[in-house]
């Protein structure tokens, strides 16, 4: 079977919980058109999101999980087991901290986002390491944090537009995943996404060019090779592309075991942009 196709909502600090808990809502409400004989269409037959091995995952704030957790799994009603309303978003965190417990003031631990549903973590995204001087050691630590239990870490890697303008960008993404992947092993079902997102362009509403991107990818898994065989780079690590990505460009940023989803920030935050962004997906993958 194919690889997944991720597409990963980041919302960021955008949302009160009130609202993050309606979004959801209206998103799986929404979603579920796609399910139905006028919504994905695929040689006169439905296929669903799941058939096509795309996987939703929605990231709020720490205080919105809780609730969102409530809101948004699948619907296990016959109907659902039919095929028909299925659509189940997963569970993302921005964040963790890499100890389980303790007296860690203000942190959030692995097993308290294990406790509400959270499978996926996005590591070291570039406000974090801007804003909060999170660093590769720190990237590092919380993968294998997230990799100790069972939740699949989304390291964000990418260059700053000074840093491009200079030449340096595959030497930054070296950087980030030498020191970011140090001593990493993925055991057993273990997953890695690693996002390149250029940081330049984040939330800008003008994404890079593609071919930029697909270089990136490229230098991204010729790094890879240095911790982790061939098998495993292509069947337990997924790179994804983030940074300004939307409806109508999407699709320029998918190619299937070099560039498998997206990370989306803005265009993730309302109904009338991202469930778009999702039907491109599933008609035209
Ligand atoms: P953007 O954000 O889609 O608004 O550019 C992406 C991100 O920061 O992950």
């Amino acid at each position: 079977m194919k690889n997944k196709i991720y597409l990963i909502a980041n919302w960021k600090m955008q949302l009160l919980n009130s609202e993050a808990g309606e979004l959801g809502l209206a998103l799986k409400h929404e979603s579920t058109r796609l399910l139905t004989p006028e919504g994905v269409a695929d040689g006169g037959q439905v296929k669903t999101l799941k058939q096509k091995n795309i996987e939703l995952v929605l990231c709020p704030s720490f205080t919105a999980l809780s609730e969102l957790g409530k809101k948004i799994p699948g619907d296990s009603s016959p109907d659902s087991r039919r095929g028909r309303n299925d659509i189940a978003f997963k569970l993302g965190a921005q964040n963790v901290f890499y100890h389980e417990k303790g007296a860690y003031t203000g942190e959030i631990s692995p097993l308290q986002l294990k406790e509400l549903g959270v499978t996926y973590v996005i590591i070291g995204h570039s406000e974090r390491r801007t804003y909060l001087n999170e660093s590769d050691t720190d990237t590092n630590l919380k993968i294998k944090t997230c990799l100790a239990h069972n939740l699949t870490p989304v390291l964000c890697v990418g260059e700053t537009f000074d840093e491009r303008r200079f030449g340096r960008t595959e030497l930054v993404l070296i950087r980030q995943l030498t020191r970011g992947l140090e001593d990493i092993k993925l055991k057993n079902d273990q997953k890695l996404i690693i996002a390149y997102e250029p940081v330049w362009v984040i939330g800008t509403g003008q994404a890079i060019n593609p071919l930029d991107a697909k270089n990136a990818a490229l230098a991204i898994k010729q790094t890879l090779l240095d911790f982790f065989t061939i098998e495993e780079i292509e069947n337990k690590i997924s790179i994804i592309y983030g940074g300004s990505v939307d409806q109508n460009n999407i699709l320029d940023f998918i190619e299937p075991g070099l560039l498998d989803g997206a990370l989306v920030g803005t265009a993730s935050l309302t109904t009338e942009k991202f469930i778009p962004l999702i039907e491109t997906l599933a008609e035209k993958l």
